[in-house]
């Protein structure tokens, strides 16, 4: 067993246990609709077993950060259509990764004036990148009320059936780095006092309901995956004891026969507890070098490897890996700039 192995992920067949991480490259239009560009970024790297695609916004609501995408509208979809026609071409997989930032957004890189929402009115400590006005404090978010939260819940699946429609072959809940679901599930974001707030059962249930939306949109649960990132500390989150609500949200999702938990690594040994959690495909993510990614498939602590900046650098990362060619290295000022450098411009061997 090695990264070259194939595999079943969901309804899938992959050539390769390879993923491409989902990666915010900041490469839209001021009204989320991701540029030409992205076909041709994308399609570079169609040889991966799958690729995640960046966060894209459910919602105009979700849209938090400068130049990043949404799904929601016809424009934004017909864009992703020519994405995913390029990773077709080439005989690739393509999840889009579907991300509400909740409370982590500037009201200068949104396109509506309300005020974001969030679990409850707690503001994010952080600033972010806007183009108009550099770094700005994150914006204040009101608390959702108890109505509100199927509304939400039916964007997830709006999107789910928009992703679907632009061609994607499947949908990746992002429930990690701080955005909405994770905001939810965290005690230090989440001070409700009603059935989405309190136990680890209740701070679990909106991610729960949320998967479930998600499949029913999809038609079938091999087309549905969630990004877990258990203990980071990104964009003001803090929980004293994380691992109880994550076990117990891998088990309820495992419930759901999904087509994977996607975990990244975060230094408190979540991959190892949610392997034994999760009955079910888990990829695993977060500083992988080839190496590690083949011990960790041999050890089978993982089904398959998430790379993220070493994608950014290096389209060709599985010939790279084939022949055990020296690898780019990813150019971080370039992560999030407008245009073709840093972008496509990175090398072949
Ligand atoms: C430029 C960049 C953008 C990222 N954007 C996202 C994102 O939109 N969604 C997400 O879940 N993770 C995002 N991440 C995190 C990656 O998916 C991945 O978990 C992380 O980079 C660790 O993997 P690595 O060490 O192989 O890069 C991003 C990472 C980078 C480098």
């Amino acid at each position: 067993m090695n990264v070259f192995s194939p595999i079943n992920i969901g309804d899938f067949s992959l050539r390769n246990r390879i993923v491409m991480a989902p990666m915010t490259r900041s490469r839209a239009d001021a009204q989320g609709v991701i540029l030409p560009l992205a076909a041709e970024y994308y399609g570079a790297r169609a040889d991966a077993g799958l690729i995640i695609s960046e966060g894209i916004a459910p919602s105009a609501m979700g849209l938090g950060y400068a130049r990043s995408p949404g799904i929601y509208n016809d424009a934004q979809i017909a864009a992703w259509r020519k994405v995913t026609n390029a990773v077709h071409a080439r005989g690739g997989t393509i999840f889009a990764q579907i991300m509400h930032v909740g409370r982590i957004t500037h009201s200068a890189n949104r396109t509506i004036p309300d005020a974001p929402v969030a679990p409850s009115a707690i503001r994010a400590a952080g600033q972010m990148w806007t183009d108009a006005q550099g770094m700005q404090p994150n914006d204040m978010p009101r608390a959702l009320e108890l109505s509100e939260i199927p509304s939400v819940i039916y964007e997830y699946a709006q999107a789910t059936r928009n992703a679907l429609a632009a061609g994607f072959d499947g949908v990746e809940l992002h429930s990690a780095s701080g955005y909405l679901p994770n905001q939810f599930l965290s005690t230090s974001a989440n001070h409700r006092t009603d059935a989405y707030g309190g136990s680890s059962e209740n701070r679990i249930r909106f991610v729960v309901e949320t998967a479930t939306a998600m499949i029913a949109a999809a038609g079938s649960s091999g087309r549905v995956g969630m990004k877990l990132s258990p203990g980071m500390k990104f964009n003001d989150i803090a929980d004293e004891d994380p691992l109880p609500t994550f076990i117990a949200l891998a088990k309820a999702y495992a419930a759901l026969k999904p087509a994977y938990l996607h975990v990244m690594r975060t230094g408190i040994g979540s991959e190892t507890v949610l392997r034994e959690a999760f009955a079910g495909t888990l990829l695993v993510g977060g500083g992988f070098k080839k190496e590690e990614a083949d011990q960790t498939l041999a050890a089978g602590k993982a089904d398959a490897i998430v790379f993220g900046s070493t994608y950014v650098a290096n389209p060709d990362l599985v010939k790279r890996f084939e022949k055990n060619a020296p690898l780019n290295a990813p150019d971080q000022a370039s992560f999030y700039t407008p245009g073709a450098k840093g972008y496509t411009d990175y090398p072949l061997l």
